[in-house]
């Protein structure tokens, strides 16, 4: 199984995962032989990469995925249509997000060795949507590894969910703007923790440690953080948490203004800024939380083989060599494997 560019899918192959169409309904299913037609549809529903496989055995390799394809669908759905409201000052439907959080952490907590691996596969019409429920899913995998207690869990991740919400209170043009911000530009964006705090404080079916969780989660252990500039155990851990995963998944992420870093840069740039930015503890889960070379990522070993990385789990990277002799090959490496990865190449 790979990831690939849906320009460099050729008929023929098979599809290695469902389609889902927005309401959650298969449009296309596992095991399919995609044919050209197929393909020029999925283009045009905003599919930019497809996992796929060469033949019907490969099929079986299952990768096993932190939410289901349907919930994320769902999820980034609720997300949009709480923020389009929340803009209009139109009541906020509070239950539906804290259903859909519930249903995060159930079919996280339901996986052992649960580990976020995703590249995103479709354009969605804004990135803010789907960065917000990278962020849920990254931090209940931290709060999970954390040892944190179910409900817990819940209140963490509907604050993830909703932790930029403030965000759409701030103009366009400075969200956008691929330049530094000028100071009067820099403080009205400093505004978005407080705005997005007293918009959710507001509903009593919502946690205040949620509402909080927007609040801090631009705070920094070293107080150079803002709005308030708390520092240390002034910061609620929950906060702490989304900080990280807010920062990991902004760093790996194309954005206008940005290019994106590979994932074991960023991870091992979040590791370097702590304990003095984030908490070394949360630091520490996320790199046990994500995979530092994504399946679909282009490596090369220390043996100078190119490989293509088709599996990820906690502890091991499944990769498939791409060229030379043992072109075809599978290779698992783990910690105490003779090859490792050297560097990513794509
Ligand atoms: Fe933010």
């Amino acid at each position: 199984m790979k990831l690939l560019a849906i320009d460099a899918i050729k008929s023929g192959m098979y599809l290695a995962k469902d389609i889902l169409s927005a309401e959650g309904k298969v449009l296309l299913a596992r095991g399919t032989r995609l044919t050209k037609a197929y393909l020029r549809r999925l283009k045009d529903f905003d599919y930019t990469h497809l996992y796929v496989c060469d033949s019907d055995e490969d099929k079986e390799l299952e990768i096993i995925e932190p939410i289901s394809e349907k919930t994320r669908i769902q999820t980034v759905k609720a997300v949009k249509e709480t923020l389009t409201k929340a803009l209009t000052w139109q009541d906020l439907n509070m239950q539906q997000i804290n259903h859909l959080a519930g249903v995060i952490v159930d079919e996280i907590c339901g996986k052992n060795d649960v580990i976020f691996n995703m590249m995103e596969i479709r354009e969605y019409d804004d990135y803010t949507y789907s960065h917000s429920v990278n962020i849920c899913i990254i931090s209940t995998i931290i709060g999970k590894l954390l040892g944190l207690p179910y409900a817990r869990l819940k209140k963490l991740a509907v604050g993830a969910l909703l932790h930029d919400l403030g965000k759409i209170y701030i103009e366009r043009n400075i969200l956008a703007k691929n330049s530094n911000l000028t100071p009067e530009e820099a403080r009205q964006m400093h505004q978005h923790p407080k705005l997005g705090f007293d918009r959710l404080r507001i509903y009593p079916e919502l946690s205040i440690l949620s509402a909080h969780v927007a609040y801090q989660h631009h705070e920094r252990e070293d107080g150079s953080g803002y709005p308030r500039g708390l520092s240390d155990k002034e910061i609620h851990p929950f906060a702490k948490i989304v900080a990280v995963a807010d920062s990991y998944d902004a760093m790996v992420s194309k954005r206008p203004y940005k290019k994106p870093v590979f994932n074991h840069i960023a991870l091992a740039e979040v590791k370097a800024k702590s304990p003095l930015k984030y908490d070394q503890k949360v630091a520490i889960a996320l790199t046990w939380a994500v995979a530092p070379y994504p399946i679909g990522s282009v490596v090369l070993l220390t043996n100078k083989e190119k490989a293509v990385v088709t599996n990820t789990k906690r502890k091991k990277t499944v990769v498939q060599i791409i060229d030379g002799k043992k072109k075809g090959d599978f290779i698992e490496i783990t910690k105490d494997a003779e090859v490792q990865i050297e560097d990513r190449l794509a």
